[in-house]
């Protein structure tokens, strides 16, 4: 056995999607997905904030191209405009032909100019086998005077329905925080007029399927509902599985196997309960614990450890927990008041009108912090990280502020 260690944050991933051959649990997600796509369908993924939906579709899209499809994935995050969008579709729906995706790479670190490289060296042959109009595909990218133009974005949307049809295969288009389409800043030009056209161009293409995912759910659920908009009823909804515990405790153990490390039952059901489920938390939780033991030499995680990694989890996350509240802020005059009181499981209305604290709610909801609980008219922090941190600013009244770190410490260190 080697003593050096693989990296807590290579194992277990906080900051980007998980690789899909060590995703936990939702392989039958993934499955549903690819034949919902292989069969022509188009999937819209909505859900909160760090759940797992990337991470997901990845997996979703390397199995429709091991199947034979074209695949193309645009991450609307990263881009700033309409004609940034049509280029990067463009980009990544040509690489699926062996020739051209080696004229893109040759001409990658060329920035804009790769496809004015790509003029000279593809362009008359793909414009002879696709057929006319595929030239101003060409053109995304050269020339950025009008942002609202969308005749270039149709373009490469027509684009993935011609290589379709030539090659005879099926493609997979995957749209990535597809609710930045309709983001208040309008970069990529009127939000109606914007799905109108993916709508259109869409629904003609026979050959092609498209999996949106998305985080603000309700801007997914406005996008997709049955109402007038564009893209109503255009896709299903599929919901991701919990990942359950069973799950949760055998990918961990296989992924410590990894680092030759172990860890003792009472620590791993700690772990996975103080996660409760949650993708993100749950992986940081034991990415700490990981750290821990190699900051101590040991192969073992034991319960110890796991009480020390929630201390380590919640002072990692700090930054981002300070930045949620104030995001949080943002929301209204009572959203922090009411993101508190749900977190520390208090009384909801006191001191406040309903449709006050109801609104207060709604925009929490909306932004996908909390969730309904258990019960009706109850509520709940859907992160557990964020939650104790919520929680943790309880001022009022003051025996709240003992009984919610009373009960903390007293979870923190209960033995199982
Ligand atoms: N199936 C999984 N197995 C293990 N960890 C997971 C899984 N899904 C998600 N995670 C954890 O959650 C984190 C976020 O995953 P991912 O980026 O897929 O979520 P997302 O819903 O797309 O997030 P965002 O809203 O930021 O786009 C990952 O870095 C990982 O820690
Ligand atoms: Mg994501």
């Amino acid at each position: 056995m080697s003593d050096r260690r693989l990296g807590s944050a290579d194992l277990f991933p906080t900051d980007h999607p998980v690789e899909p051959a060590h995703m936990v649990g939702r392989a039958g997600d993934v499955d549903r997905v690819v034949s919902a796509l292989l069969g022509g369908g188009n999937i819209v993924l909505a859900g909160p904030r760090r759940t797992g939906k990337t991470t997901v579709a990845d997996a979703a899209m390397e199995a429709c191209r091991r199947d034979g499809a074209y695949v193309a994935t645009v991450d609307l995050f990263e881009l700033v405009d309409a004609s940034e969008l049509a280029q990067s579709l463009t980009i990544r729906l040509l690489g699926n032909r062996a020739a051209l995706k080696r004229a893109l790479g040759e001409a990658s670190g060329a920035g804009r100019q790769i496809l004015a490289v790509l003029r000279q060296a593809a362009v008359a042959r793909a414009r002879h086998d696709l057929g006319d109009g595929v030239e101003l595909v060409f053109e995304v990218g050269l020339d950025r005077q009008d942002p609202d133009d969308h005749a270039r974005l149709r373009a490469a949307l027509e684009l993935a329905d011609r290589l379709a049809q030539r090659d005879g295969k099926r493609v997979v288009i995957f749209f990535d925080e597809f609710q930045e389409i309709v983001g208040a800043d309008k970069r990529f030009g009127d939000p109606d007029r914007i799905t109108r056209l993916m709508r259109s161009v869409l629904q003609r293409s026979r050959g092609v399927s498209v999996l949106f995912a998305g985080s603000i759910e309700h801007l997914m659920r406005d996008l997709f509902a049955p109402t007038d908009r564009a893209l109503s009823q255009f896709g299903a909804f599929h919901e991701l599985a919990p990942i359950t515990t069973a799950q949760w405790q055998t990918g961990i153990r296989a992924r410590l196997g990894d680092d030759d490390t172990t860890i003792t039952d009472d620590a791993l059901d700690r772990v996975v309960s103080l996660g409760e489920g949650h993708p993100r938390a749950t992986m940081l939780l034991i990415q700490q614990a990981h750290a821990g033991s190699v900051e101590e030499l040991r192969r073992e995680i034991d319960h110890a450890l796991v009480v020390q990694a929630l201390e380590r989890a919640m002072r990692h996350e700090r930054l981002r927990h300070d930045q949620q509240l104030e995001l949080i802020r943002t929301l209204g005059r009572h959203a922090e008041r009411m993101a508190i009181r749900v977190a520390a499981g208090a009384e909801l209305y006191a001191n406040l009108k309903p449709q006050q604290a109801a609104r207060g709610l709604a925009g929490l909801h909306d932004r996908g912090l909390i969730a309904h609980g258990d019960r009706p008219g109850r509520w709940t922090v859907i992160d557990p990280l964020l939650r104790r941190y919520l929680a943790s600013r309880r001022v009022e009244p003051l025996s709240f502020v003992r009984s919610a770190s009373d009960s903390l410490t007293i979870s923190d260190k209960s033995v199982s």
